[in-house]
C-alpha cells in the first residue's frame, strides 16, 4: 500500500531539528549557503522542508526560508501566554519571527523539564491561539520497547491530548519518535513500524482527531530514509543530526523525489 500523502501527492513532510547542533553563525551561514540549493530540490520532490533551528536563529533565518519556499518552526515553546517565566519563548513570539510549525513533547525537552500531558496541552492551545502547526511527539523507552509496551505508552501519552487535538482545524502533526531510536543508530523493524502506525491511526479514527500526519523520526538518515517512508500511514520524517549536514539532507530529499517517480 502506497502511504497516503504519496496517493494524493499532496507534499512529504521533512522536519528538520537542528537541536543545539549549530552555532548562530553556522546556523546563518548554513542558511545562505544551502536554502537556495534545498529550495529549489524541495519543489521537484514536492516536498515541504521545515527547518527548526535553535531560538536565537529564527528571526536571522526567517527571511531566507521564505525567499526559497522552506518552512520555519520552532524545537518547543513555552505553555503560558506571556510572564514571569525566565528563559522560555512564547508561541506569539514564535508566530512574530515567522514560525509556521513547532515540535513539541520532544522526549529530550521532556526529560529535561518533566513535562506533563497538561503542559502539553497548554502547549498546543498556545500554538493554536497562534496559529501555529504544532508537531507532537510521543515515545516508548528502550526498556518499554523489549517489554512489548510501546503502543500502550504512545496511547496513554496521546489520549489526554485528544481535546486539544479535536479544537484544532489544522492538520494534527503526531511524530512517533522512540527514545532509544532518537541518536543512537538503531531503527525499530518495518514490522513494528507498521503496527505502531496502525494502532496510532486506529486510535485517532476511534477519538475523531482529523485532519491527521503521522510522522516517523529517530536515526533517518541517507541509507534507511527509503525504507521509512514506503511504510503506509508514514507521510513524514523527523530528522535530527543527519539534518545538519548538507550532503546527507540533499541525498535525502533526493531519495523522496525517487520514491515519488517510482510510484507516479
Ligand atoms: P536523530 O534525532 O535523527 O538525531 O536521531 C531525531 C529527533 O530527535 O527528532
Amino acid at each position: 500500500m502506497l502511504p497516503s500523502a504519496q496517493k494524493n501527492k499532496s507534499p512529504y513532510i521533512l522536519i528538520s531539528n537542528w537541536k543545539m547542533y549549530l552555532t548562530y553563525k553556522e546556523s546563518c551561514a548554513w542558511a545562505a549557503e544551502q536554502f537556495e540549493n534545498i529550495g529549489r530540490m524541495c519543489q521537484e520532490t514536492n516536498t515541504s522542508f521545515v527547518i527548526c533551528p535553535s531560538y536565537d536563529a529564527l528571526a536571522s533565518i526567517a527571511p531566507h526560508a521564505q525567499r526559497y519556499g522552506l518552512l520555519l518552526g520552532a524545537q518547543d515553546c513555552s505553555a503560558y501566554k506571556a510572564g514571569a517565566y525566565t528563559s522560555q519563548v512564547s508561541a506569539s513570539s514564535l508566530a512574530q519571527v515567522g514560525c509556521d510549525y513547532c515540535i513539541i513533547g520532544h522526549s529530550e525537552t521532556r526529560q529535561q523539564y518533566t513535562l506533563s500531558s497538561a503542559d502539553i496541552t497548554q502547549k498546543i492551545k498556545q500554538l493554536l491561539d497562534n496559529n501555529i502547526t504544532p508537531v507532537v511527539c510521543i515515545g516508548e523507552t528502550q526498556q518499554e520497547y523489549v517489554q512489548q509496551e510501546t503502543i500502550d505508552v504512545l496511547i496513554q501519552q496521546l489520549e489526554p491530548l485528544v481535546p486539544a487535538l479535536k479544537e484544532s482545524k489544522k492538520v494534527a502533526y503526531i511524530a512517533y519518535e522512540p527514545i532509544w531510536s532518537i541518536g543512537t543508530g538503531n531503527m525499530p523493524s518495518s514490522e513494528h513500524l507498521k503496527k505502531v502506525y496502525d494502532a496510532l491511526a486506529q486510535f485517532c479514527k476511534t477519538a475523531h482527531i482529523k485532519p491527521i500526519c503521522f510522522i516517523y523520526g529517530g536515526s533517518i538518515d541517507e541509507t534507511n530514509v527509503t525504507r521509512i517512508i514506503n511504510i503506509s500511514h508514514i507521510q513524514g520524517i523527523l530528522v535530527g543530526k543527519a539534518s545538519t549536514d548538507f550532503q546527507k539532507i540533499k541525498t535525502i530529499v533526493s531519495l523522496l523525489k525517487k520514491d515519488y517517480s517510482s510510484l507516479a
